[in-house]
Protein backbone atom coordinates (compact mmCIF):
# COMPACT_ATOMS: atom_id res chain seq x y z
CA UNK A 1 0.00 0.00 0.00
CA UNK A 2 1.63 3.77 -0.94
CA UNK A 3 2.33 5.77 2.02
CA UNK A 4 0.25 8.24 2.60
CA UNK A 5 2.52 12.21 2.76
CA UNK A 6 1.81 15.48 3.16
CA UNK A 7 5.15 17.52 1.36
CA UNK A 8 5.40 20.94 2.98
CA UNK A 9 7.63 23.23 1.11
CA UNK A 10 9.09 26.47 0.53
CA UNK A 11 9.67 26.56 -3.63
CA UNK A 12 12.70 26.17 -3.97
CA UNK A 13 14.35 24.56 -6.66
CA UNK A 14 15.34 21.71 -4.45
CA UNK A 15 11.92 21.85 -3.21
CA UNK A 16 9.98 21.67 -6.90
CA UNK A 17 12.58 18.20 -7.59
CA UNK A 18 11.02 16.60 -4.59
CA UNK A 19 7.40 17.78 -5.54
CA UNK A 20 7.82 16.08 -9.53
CA UNK A 21 9.58 12.93 -8.00
CA UNK A 22 6.53 12.64 -4.79
CA UNK A 23 3.90 13.09 -7.57
CA UNK A 24 4.92 10.10 -9.51
CA UNK A 25 6.05 7.71 -7.08
CA UNK A 26 3.64 4.63 -6.91
CA UNK A 27 5.26 4.26 -3.45
CA UNK A 28 3.49 7.44 -2.30
CA UNK A 29 -0.06 8.62 -2.10
CA UNK A 30 0.37 12.64 -1.76
CA UNK A 31 -2.45 13.68 0.45
CA UNK A 32 -1.55 17.14 0.24
CA UNK A 33 1.33 19.63 -0.97
CA UNK A 34 1.43 22.55 1.47
CA UNK A 35 3.43 25.85 0.92
CA UNK A 36 5.26 28.05 3.67
CA UNK A 37 7.32 31.04 3.27
CA UNK A 38 10.76 30.26 3.49
CA UNK A 39 13.17 30.17 0.28
CA UNK A 40 10.75 32.79 -1.68
CA UNK A 41 7.78 35.20 0.59
CA UNK A 42 4.94 32.89 1.21
CA UNK A 43 2.74 34.26 -1.78
CA UNK A 44 5.78 33.37 -4.40
CA UNK A 45 5.57 29.78 -2.28
CA UNK A 46 2.25 29.48 -2.78
CA UNK A 47 2.19 30.32 -6.62
CA UNK A 48 4.90 28.26 -7.16
CA UNK A 49 3.79 25.64 -5.67
CA UNK A 50 0.60 25.46 -7.62
CA UNK A 51 1.99 26.13 -10.89
CA UNK A 52 4.75 23.27 -10.62
CA UNK A 53 1.53 21.10 -9.96
CA UNK A 54 -0.54 22.41 -12.55
CA UNK A 55 2.47 22.20 -15.06
CA UNK A 56 2.95 18.69 -13.86
CA UNK A 57 -0.86 17.58 -14.19
CA UNK A 58 0.02 14.20 -11.91
CA UNK A 59 -2.77 11.60 -12.39
CA UNK A 60 -4.33 12.07 -8.84
CA UNK A 61 -4.18 16.00 -7.70
CA UNK A 62 -2.91 16.81 -3.88
CA UNK A 63 -4.78 19.00 -2.14
CA UNK A 64 -2.70 22.34 -2.06
CA UNK A 65 -2.64 24.55 0.95
CA UNK A 66 -1.65 28.34 0.98
CA UNK A 67 1.09 29.36 2.68
CA UNK A 68 0.43 32.21 5.98
CA UNK A 69 1.27 35.71 5.04
CA UNK A 70 1.67 36.53 8.59
CA UNK A 71 4.99 35.21 9.03
CA UNK A 72 7.85 37.40 9.32
CA UNK A 73 11.62 35.47 8.53
CA UNK A 74 14.70 36.93 9.28
CA UNK A 75 16.94 38.27 6.76
CA UNK A 76 18.93 35.97 4.26
CA UNK A 77 22.37 36.31 3.65
CA UNK A 78 21.89 35.15 -0.07
CA UNK A 79 19.70 33.43 -2.30
CA UNK A 80 20.29 30.28 -3.95
CA UNK A 81 17.22 29.86 -5.81
CA UNK A 82 16.99 32.99 -7.89
CA UNK A 83 14.12 36.01 -7.07
CA UNK A 84 11.18 33.90 -8.11
CA UNK A 85 12.36 30.89 -6.47
CA UNK A 86 12.73 28.48 -9.18
CA UNK A 87 15.87 29.58 -11.01
CA UNK A 88 13.91 32.86 -12.86
CA UNK A 89 12.03 30.49 -15.15
CA UNK A 90 9.27 32.46 -15.66
CA UNK A 91 6.48 29.74 -14.91
CA UNK A 92 3.47 30.85 -15.61
CA UNK A 93 1.16 31.69 -12.91
CA UNK A 94 -1.99 29.64 -12.94
CA UNK A 95 -5.42 31.78 -11.56
CA UNK A 96 -5.94 30.75 -6.98
CA UNK A 97 -9.23 28.65 -6.74
CA UNK A 98 -9.84 30.28 -3.15
CA UNK A 99 -8.06 27.20 -1.37
CA UNK A 100 -7.26 26.90 1.87
CA UNK A 101 -4.46 27.89 4.46
CA UNK A 102 -1.99 25.28 4.89
CA UNK A 103 -2.25 24.24 8.42
CA UNK A 104 -6.40 23.83 7.82
CA UNK A 105 -5.47 21.31 5.37
CA UNK A 106 -2.59 19.93 7.45
CA UNK A 107 -4.76 19.57 10.05
CA UNK A 108 -7.85 18.17 7.61
CA UNK A 109 -5.47 15.53 5.73
CA UNK A 110 -4.45 14.18 9.36
CA UNK A 111 -7.89 13.66 10.76
CA UNK A 112 -9.01 11.93 7.88
CA UNK A 113 -6.11 9.52 8.46
CA UNK A 114 -5.06 9.11 11.67
CA UNK A 115 -1.83 7.83 12.57
CA UNK A 116 -1.35 7.16 8.94
CA UNK A 117 0.60 10.50 7.23
CA UNK A 118 3.88 11.04 7.15
CA UNK A 119 4.41 14.26 7.20
CA UNK A 120 7.69 15.70 5.07
CA UNK A 121 8.66 18.82 6.14
CA UNK A 122 11.06 20.46 3.17
CA UNK A 123 11.11 24.18 4.30
CA UNK A 124 10.99 25.88 7.51
CA UNK A 125 8.31 24.26 10.49
CA UNK A 126 6.00 26.75 10.70
CA UNK A 127 2.90 24.91 9.45
CA UNK A 128 3.44 21.91 11.52
CA UNK A 129 4.42 24.38 14.10
CA UNK A 130 0.77 26.45 13.78
CA UNK A 131 -1.19 23.25 13.58
CA UNK A 132 0.32 21.95 17.15
CA UNK A 133 -0.28 25.10 18.34
CA UNK A 134 -4.12 25.42 17.38
CA UNK A 135 -4.27 21.81 18.14
CA UNK A 136 -1.91 20.03 20.33
CA UNK A 137 -3.71 16.63 20.73
CA UNK A 138 -3.14 16.54 16.89
CA UNK A 139 0.00 14.96 18.07
CA UNK A 140 -1.74 11.47 18.72
CA UNK A 141 -2.65 11.27 14.99
CA UNK A 142 0.55 12.27 13.13
CA UNK A 143 2.15 9.13 11.74
CA UNK A 144 5.51 10.39 11.91
CA UNK A 145 7.64 13.56 10.70
CA UNK A 146 10.47 13.68 8.63
CA UNK A 147 12.54 17.02 8.15
CA UNK A 148 14.86 18.43 6.09
CA UNK A 149 17.23 20.57 8.00
CA UNK A 150 19.33 20.99 11.07
CA UNK A 151 22.95 20.40 11.50
CA UNK A 152 24.25 17.74 13.37
CA UNK A 153 27.95 18.70 14.27
CA UNK A 154 27.20 22.82 13.30
CA UNK A 155 28.18 23.59 10.05
CA UNK A 156 25.34 25.58 8.68
CA UNK A 157 24.87 27.14 5.36
CA UNK A 158 22.93 30.24 5.91
CA UNK A 159 25.11 31.09 8.72
CA UNK A 160 28.28 28.91 10.67
CA UNK A 161 26.25 26.96 12.60
CA UNK A 162 22.65 26.79 11.46
CA UNK A 163 20.36 25.57 8.19
CA UNK A 164 18.47 27.39 6.27
CA UNK A 165 15.21 25.73 7.34
CA UNK A 166 16.02 26.12 11.09
CA UNK A 167 17.70 29.88 10.79
CA UNK A 168 13.89 30.82 8.99
CA UNK A 169 11.74 29.66 11.95
CA UNK A 170 13.93 28.66 15.11
CA UNK A 171 10.94 28.74 17.56
CA UNK A 172 8.55 26.26 15.15
CA UNK A 173 11.73 24.27 14.60
CA UNK A 174 12.10 23.80 18.63
CA UNK A 175 8.15 23.63 18.77
CA UNK A 176 8.56 20.32 16.32
CA UNK A 177 11.24 19.03 18.11
CA UNK A 178 10.03 18.95 21.29
CA UNK A 179 6.64 17.51 20.16
CA UNK A 180 6.54 13.61 21.50
CA UNK A 181 5.91 12.54 18.18
CA UNK A 182 8.08 10.06 16.02
CA UNK A 183 10.55 12.24 13.97
CA UNK A 184 13.52 11.51 11.70
CA UNK A 185 15.59 14.52 11.07
CA UNK A 186 17.77 14.68 7.61
CA UNK A 187 20.47 16.88 8.58
CA UNK A 188 22.78 19.11 5.90
CA UNK A 189 25.73 16.86 6.33
CA UNK A 190 23.72 13.55 5.70
CA UNK A 191 21.94 15.65 2.65
CA UNK A 192 25.21 17.14 1.38
CA UNK A 193 26.75 13.72 0.92
CA UNK A 194 24.53 13.56 -2.00
CA UNK A 195 26.54 15.39 -4.50
CA UNK A 196 25.60 16.00 -8.42
CA UNK A 197 28.53 17.20 -10.82
CA UNK A 198 27.75 19.02 -13.82
CA UNK A 199 26.70 15.67 -15.41
CA UNK A 200 23.67 15.83 -14.19
CA UNK A 201 22.44 18.38 -16.63
CA UNK A 202 23.19 15.32 -19.41
CA UNK A 203 21.41 12.86 -17.31
CA UNK A 204 17.69 15.07 -17.09
CA UNK A 205 14.84 14.24 -18.94
CA UNK A 206 14.30 15.34 -22.43
CA UNK A 207 12.34 18.48 -22.62
CA UNK A 208 9.66 17.09 -24.21
CA UNK A 209 8.38 15.85 -21.03
CA UNK A 210 6.85 18.75 -18.37
CA UNK A 211 9.51 17.62 -15.80
CA UNK A 212 12.03 17.74 -18.28
CA UNK A 213 11.22 20.66 -19.33
CA UNK A 214 11.08 22.00 -15.55
CA UNK A 215 14.30 20.28 -14.44
CA UNK A 216 16.05 21.44 -17.41
CA UNK A 217 15.53 25.49 -17.04
CA UNK A 218 15.58 25.12 -12.97
CA UNK A 219 19.01 23.21 -12.56
CA UNK A 220 20.95 25.58 -14.72
CA UNK A 221 20.53 27.96 -12.36
CA UNK A 222 21.19 26.26 -9.15
CA UNK A 223 24.77 25.06 -10.48
CA UNK A 224 25.28 28.63 -10.88
CA UNK A 225 24.50 29.59 -7.66
CA UNK A 226 26.28 27.34 -6.21
CA UNK A 227 29.57 28.22 -7.74
CA UNK A 228 28.57 31.79 -7.47
CA UNK A 229 27.50 31.77 -3.80
CA UNK A 230 29.70 28.86 -2.14
CA UNK A 231 32.29 28.32 -4.58
CA UNK A 232 31.47 24.98 -5.21
CA UNK A 233 31.32 23.16 -8.32
CA UNK A 234 28.35 20.39 -7.41
CA UNK A 235 25.61 21.10 -6.41
CA UNK A 236 23.04 19.69 -3.05
CA UNK A 237 19.18 19.10 -3.27
CA UNK A 238 18.58 18.74 0.10
CA UNK A 239 14.26 18.44 0.08
CA UNK A 240 14.96 15.61 -2.77
CA UNK A 241 17.52 13.33 -0.03
CA UNK A 242 14.57 14.20 2.51
CA UNK A 243 12.07 12.40 0.29
CA UNK A 244 14.30 9.63 -0.24
CA UNK A 245 14.53 8.69 3.01
CA UNK A 246 10.99 8.35 2.95
CA UNK A 247 11.07 6.25 0.48
CA UNK A 248 14.18 4.39 1.00
CA UNK A 249 14.95 4.42 4.44
CA UNK A 250 17.21 1.33 4.26
CA UNK A 251 20.02 3.55 2.48
CA UNK A 252 20.42 5.70 6.00
CA UNK A 253 22.56 5.24 8.65
CA UNK A 254 19.87 5.99 11.90
CA UNK A 255 20.89 7.24 15.38
CA UNK A 256 18.43 8.45 18.07
CA UNK A 257 19.76 11.24 19.95
CA UNK A 258 18.05 14.04 22.66
CA UNK A 259 18.57 17.35 20.81
CA UNK A 260 17.04 20.60 21.23
CA UNK A 261 16.84 23.86 18.68
CA UNK A 262 18.41 27.52 20.11
CA UNK A 263 15.88 30.79 19.48
CA UNK A 264 17.34 33.05 20.49
CA UNK A 265 21.44 33.56 20.09
CA UNK A 266 22.28 35.99 18.06
CA UNK A 267 24.90 34.25 16.12
CA UNK A 268 23.18 30.55 16.86
CA UNK A 269 19.35 30.98 16.58
CA UNK A 270 17.99 27.72 14.93
CA UNK A 271 21.15 25.58 15.61
CA UNK A 272 20.16 22.07 16.42
CA UNK A 273 21.82 21.56 19.98
CA UNK A 274 22.31 17.41 20.87
CA UNK A 275 23.25 16.01 24.09
CA UNK A 276 26.29 14.32 23.42
CA UNK A 277 27.38 14.42 27.81
CA UNK A 278 28.59 10.95 28.74
CA UNK A 279 25.90 10.69 31.19
CA UNK A 280 22.90 12.18 28.90
CA UNK A 281 20.76 14.30 30.54
CA UNK A 282 17.92 14.88 28.32
CA UNK A 283 15.66 11.93 26.85
CA UNK A 284 15.94 10.96 23.59
CA UNK A 285 13.78 12.49 21.38
CA UNK A 286 14.81 12.28 17.74
CA UNK A 287 15.97 9.82 15.44
CA UNK A 288 18.65 11.57 12.96
CA UNK A 289 19.89 9.93 9.60
CA UNK A 290 23.76 10.70 9.94
CA UNK A 291 25.23 8.85 6.49
CA UNK A 292 23.94 7.59 3.81
CA UNK A 293 24.73 5.28 0.46
CA UNK A 294 25.05 8.32 -1.45
CA UNK A 295 25.58 6.38 -5.11
CA UNK A 296 22.61 4.99 -4.20
CA UNK A 297 20.46 7.58 -3.41
CA UNK A 298 21.71 9.29 -6.41
CA UNK A 299 20.36 6.53 -8.23
CA UNK A 300 17.02 6.85 -6.69
CA UNK A 301 16.67 10.60 -7.54
CA UNK A 302 17.76 10.05 -10.88
CA UNK A 303 15.08 6.88 -11.25
CA UNK A 304 12.62 9.01 -9.75
CA UNK A 305 12.94 12.37 -12.03
CA UNK A 306 12.64 9.77 -15.03
CA UNK A 307 9.40 8.28 -13.55
CA UNK A 308 8.65 11.96 -13.34
CA UNK A 309 9.33 12.49 -17.34
CA UNK A 310 7.19 9.25 -18.21
CA UNK A 311 3.93 10.72 -16.33
CA UNK A 312 4.27 13.86 -18.06
C1 LIG B 1 17.12 23.92 2.93
O1 LIG B 1 17.46 25.21 2.45
C2 LIG B 1 16.62 25.52 1.39
O2 LIG B 1 17.20 26.48 0.56
C3 LIG B 1 16.35 24.23 0.69
O3 LIG B 1 15.14 24.30 -0.02
C4 LIG B 1 16.33 23.23 1.82
O4 LIG B 1 15.02 22.99 2.26
C5 LIG B 1 18.39 23.22 3.35
O5 LIG B 1 19.01 23.95 4.39
CA1 LIG C 1 13.05 23.76 0.98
Amino acid sequence: MARKVILDLDPGIDDAVAIAIALFDPRLEVVAMTATGGNVPPEQATANLQSIVALLDPPRLPRLGIAPTDTVFPEKPFNLHGPDGLGSIDLPRVPLHGGHLSEKVIWEAIHAHPREITFIALGPLTNLSRVLARDPSIVELIGEVIIAGGTLHGTGNVSPVVDFNFYCDPRAARHVIREPVTKTLVPLETSGQVAFGFDLLDQLPAESSRAGWLLRRMLPHTFRAHRQLLGSEGICLHDVVALVAATNPELFERATVAADVETSGDLTAGMLVVDRRNVRQWRPNLDVLMNCDAEAVQDCILRGLDAAARGT
